[in-house]
């Protein structure tokens, strides 16, 4: 969490900060600052939003700068622990996104040697010995600063009398912004989309020196080159492009993510897919492994890759990947995540790698972290995502759980092609769904009355309950839990009742009989019941409070269409709420800290 820019050239700084730093609130949004850098350092902080601080900034001349949007972890939400940090004569200033695990070591050890501190951050370290180790060379001081530090960073850093941005990394992502007479550095491409196509994906342990016509990276000491990458992203992709959040913008580009990431795909050509396939019949066990909306993507996979397949695979959510059984070399563990720089999934990956397994990631961004510590990578083509709740990107993780599993699977031809063909038919079918968004919006309305809320399944559509229940949280602050529905009358039961509205998923696949006895059972408790079923479904009109009618499709491949309804269901409930939809309360889109 907590995005950093950076920028030297011909422009006036403050404005390229400014707009980069937007760009980058989804990593958090406590608190925002910037250092200015002319014959002096200018800096300014605010506790909020980027748009806050602009109320706070007067025009400046300065044609360089760094910036930093805050996601709390070490100090509370306040001016005195926003970014940039400066050290004790205001020379030099330090932005950082990372967690410094020795800063109480350091700390004390800085402060004995007299150093005053004005925050209670990890990161304020790090400008005191940049300043402890100054002696008029800037890289070196940095070099010296970074030995002593323990912990992940991605860092830049300012000096009076130093026309230059200094920048490192450990694992902390980031991007140099390459472009003519002027440079730029961001956590993520994202940031830079406005100024340039053209990237450098920085290594663990490069530091890297920016000037407005220069670029040299060092690590341990050596110089090292990086490929400068053509970026395909495109500034228009991460604007609102007329909605009102970019939420709704992005379940609305879902058709699209998902023709996507099938494109040539389906002719089950895709070299990683094909790759994994010899991995996937060599492996011992396969573990999925993912966090939040993509350990629902995992768990879908879970059980595509059991059903298609008939290879026993596991859903394991990251943070507890060190509380299963011990990996082994012919494991082979697939991370699902979307930024690709989720700290949990980064551990569990480089716990699998020192156990010599084979690893795969499917990612949406080119050159994050994942992608570097795995063997091979399956890129989901979502394109960039802005809306802290993943909706477009869970999409399209969902059809390469597709993807992989039938590129694999023991389906005879016929199956398989009848399925391919209803693959295929997605993006319409989804097209659909949104047809319907004003009688959801009008069915969210009613849900966002109550505080609570249930979502039920079976089988495979399971995980969607679960996805639509975080979402819902998420978004519109209602409390919501996910059950199978089997189970809500080993306990759950006892909390049904007329305020405990409870969103069935009931598809015409085998479990619909027996999700008809429970909305009976939900029913017979005063629950209301709102039930998403197939758009032919004649049955449920009588039992059910509500229906959301989606599409026929080949009954595998409900999930994709019920994921759509819901988060269509959660976006409006948190509209009625008049929810910060595109920013929740507490979060942030990328969780860098364990
Ligand atoms: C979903 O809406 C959330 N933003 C969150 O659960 C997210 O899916 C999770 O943090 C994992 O992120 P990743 O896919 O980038 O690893």
């Amino acid at each position: 969490m907590c995005g950093i820019v950076g920028y030297i050239g011909y422009r006036p700084a403050q404005a390229v900060l400014l707009n980069s730093l937007q760009r980058l609130e989804y990593r958090g949004y406590d608190s925002c600052g910037l250092a200015l850098l002319d014959h002096a350092i200018e800096s300014h902080r605010s506790v909020g939003r980027v748009e806050d601080l602009k109320h706070v900034l007067t025009p400046s001349p300065a044609t360089a700068g760094i910036g930093h949007t805050r996601w709390a972890t070490h100090g509370g939400v306040t001016e005195a622990n926003a970014h940039p940090h400066m050290d004790c004569k205001n020379n030099i200033a330090v932005v950082h996104n990372g967690i410094i695990e020795n800063f109480q070591a350091l700390k004390s050890q800085l402060l004995a040697e007299g150093h005053k501190f004005r925050s209670e951050t990890d990161t304020e370290v790090i400008a005191h010995l940049i300043e402890k180790h100054f002696d008029g060379d800037l890289e070196r001081a940095v070099g010296f600063a970074l030995a002593e530090i323990q912990g992940s960073y991605a860092m830049a850093v300012l000096c009076i009398g130093c026309r230059k941005l200094i920048a490192a990394r450990k694992e902390s992502p980031l991007v140099v912004g390459v472009g003519d007479r002027e440079n730029f550095i961001a956590s993520d491409v994202a940031a830079v989309l406005d100024y340039t196509d053209r990237a450098i994906y920085l290594e663990d342990g490069d530091i890297c020196t920016l000037s407005e016509r220069e670029i040299s990276i060092s690590n341990c000491g050596k110089g090292v080159s990086r490929k400068t990458c053509p970026v395909t992203w495109t500034a228009d992709q991460v604007q609102k492009g007329g909605y009102e959040h970019f939420m709704l913008k992005e379940i609305h580009e879902g058709p699209k993510a998902i023709a996507d990431t099938m494109s040539d795909r389906l002719s089950l050509v895709e070299p990683s897919v094909i790759l994994e396939v010899e991995k996937l019949r060599a492996a011992r066990g396969v573990i999925l492994t993912a966090c939040g909306s993509s350990y629902h993507a995992a768990l879908l996979g879970e059980y595509l890759l059991a059903r298609l397949c008939r290879v026993s695979a596991r859903a394991v959510i990251s943070s507890e990947f060190d509380e299963v059984e011990p990996v082994l070399d012919k494991d082979l563990i697939i991370a699902i995540t979307q930024s690709g720089e989720t700290a949990d999934v980064l551990r569990a990956l480089r716990k699998a790698k020192s156990a010599e397994c084979g690893t795969l990631a499917i990612v949406n961004v080119v050159g994050s972290t994942a992608t570097r510590i795995c063997d091979n990578t399956m890129f989901v083509q979502a394109g960039p995502e802005v809306s802290v709740a993943a909706t477009k990107t869970f999409m399209a993780q969902m059809i390469s759980m597709y993807l992989l599993a039938l590129s694999n699977s023991v389906l005879d031809p016929r199956t398989m092609a009848t399925l391919l063909e209803s693959m295929k038919l997605l993006p319409a079918k989804v097209n659909e769904v949104l047809l319907g968004e004003s009688q959801i919006a009008a069915q969210a309305a009613r849900l966002a009355k109550f505080d609570d809320a249930f979502f039920v399944a079976r089988g495979i559509n399971y995980p969607i309950a679960m996805e639509g229940a975080l979402k819902l949280k998420e978004v519109s602050y209602i409390h919501a839990e996910a059950y199978a529905a089997g189970e809500l009358k080993h306990g759950s039961f006892a909390l049904l009742g007329p305020r405990m509205p409870v969103v069935v998923l009931a598809p015409p696949d085998e479990t619909y009989t027996n999700i008809q006895t429970s909305i009976k059972e939900i029913k017979a408790r005063g629950a209301p019941v709102l039930a998403v079923v197939d758009k032919s479904d004649t049955e449920l009109e009588g039992f059910a409070d509500d229906l959301i009618r989606v599409p026929s499709v080949h009954p595998l491949l409900y999930p994709v269409l019920n994921t759509v309804a819901l988060q269509l269901l959660a976006y409006y409930a948190a509209r009625a709420r008049g929810c910060p939809i595109d920013r929740p309360a507490n979060l942030a889109k990328s969780v860098t800290v364990a």
